[in-house]
């Protein structure tokens, strides 16, 4: 069913607009984005689509299969549903000058949520779509995606960067964005013509605002403050001996060698060099796993499980602490590989090959 043919069923309405926004799995370049470092995304198939129509009250009533039944008032309190999504999208419309009442509104999702391929940044996104084309509003991608995080900084409680955004306001299915978090400059990749990506989920999800991933951002702050610089992004490997508390060390350490990484991944899609780009993946989930610490059991079996399974390259991705790995295999070996991992880890499922 779609999102449109839902909001029909349920409202006995038609709606005023409809907009979609896909999920996004990042190659590498993690926990960067909030150091102002470099990020490279990429769009999975699965997406979410949402439907609105405009009400003359002030109510919001929402329906998803996914997420569930769920109304409130305009302006009031957030209660955790995701209508506070809805909330925060009509707050930061309203500020370009548009008269917005209350709306009815259906979702339809198939991105899995909770498995770091960032289901929260789509529907965000696809409720600011819709309305602005209800509305008219013109907004370039940048700010569509700065209105996105400030949705999640103010209205959902996680302090994230801005890759999610950008990548679902500013990629087309089948390219890799790259990103430099300080300036919001993109350049786009093809993926490679030989090799898949495998998405795989280990099925042990956790809620970004559980506090880890705000931790995390508060740590390399405090590097960054540390060595008088305004963001890791400027550290050098050798300025970060001077940390003497260990685990600050070790979360800087994190950041300034996947920064170095996302650079080099650059020479490997731009000249055809998969096995160096397995390598670098490799390397990223050993600095997540060790020094950010935000791998799991489930996770590390999965990339072992892919590893030996002869994927060029293995890594947790999204914000860790469980959700999905994303794997380099050659596409002749790549449904090789998929069932090998499935075999060894019963418990994960495969989400998509791009
Ligand atoms: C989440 C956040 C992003 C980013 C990743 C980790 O997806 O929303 O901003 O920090 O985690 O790379």
């Amino acid at each position: 069913m779609t999102s449109n043919e839902l909001f029909q069923s349920y409202f006995k309405l038609q709606p005023h607009s409809q907009a979609t926004a896909h999920g996004r799995v990042n190659l590498i370049g993690e926990h960067t984005d909030y150091n102002n470092g470099f990020v490279l995304p990429t769009l999975i198939p699965q997406k979410i689509s949402v439907s609105i129509g405009l009400r003359d009250d002030n109510k919001i009533i929402g329906n998803s299969q996914e997420f569930g039944e769920s109304q409130c008032i305009l302006g009031s309190a957030l209660n955790g549903s995701w209508l506070d999504f809805v909330l925060g999208a009509i707050h930061f419309i309203k500020q370009t000058g548009v008269i917005i009442q209350g709306i009815n509104i259906a979702v339809k999702s198939d991105i899995p949520s909770g498995t770091g391929l960032s289901s929260s940044a789509a529907l965000e996104i696809a409720i600011l779509k819709t309305l602005i084309k209800i509305f008219n509003v013109s907004i370039s991608p940048a700010e569509l995606a700065r209105i996105g995080q400030k949705i999640e900084h103010e209205f959902i409680g996680t302090q994230c960067g801005i890759m999610d955004q950008m990548a679902c306001t500013s990629l087309k299915l089948g390219e890799v964005l790259f990103l430099d978090c300080e300036n919001l400059q993109t350049k786009i990749f093809s993926l490679f013509s030989t090799h898949h990506f495998l998405v795989i989920n280990s099925g042990s999800s956790r809620k970004l605002s559980e506090g880890n991933y705000n931790q995390r951002k508060m740590e390399t702050s405090k590097a960054a403050q540390f060595l008088n610089i305004p963001s890791l992004r400027h550290a050098t490997a050798d300025q970060l001996n001077k940390i003497e508390d260990r685990i600050i060390y070790k979360r800087a350490r994190h950041i300034v060698s996947e920064n170095n990484r996302v650079l080099q991944s650059l020479d490997c899609l731009e000249n055809n060099k998969p096995m160096k780009f397995g390598r670098l993946m490799d390397a990223s989930h050993r600095s997540m796993a060790e020094d950010y610490e935000i791998s799991s059991k489930e996770l590390d079996d999965l990339v072992n499980a892919a590893k030996s399974a002869g994927a060029l390259g293995a890594r947790l991705t999204g914000a860790g602490f469980g959700g999905c790995v994303v794997v380099l295999v050659s596409k002749e070996n790549s449904e090789k590989v998929a069932s090998s991992v499935a075999k060894q880890c019963p418990q994960s499922s495969l989400v998509t090959v791009i």
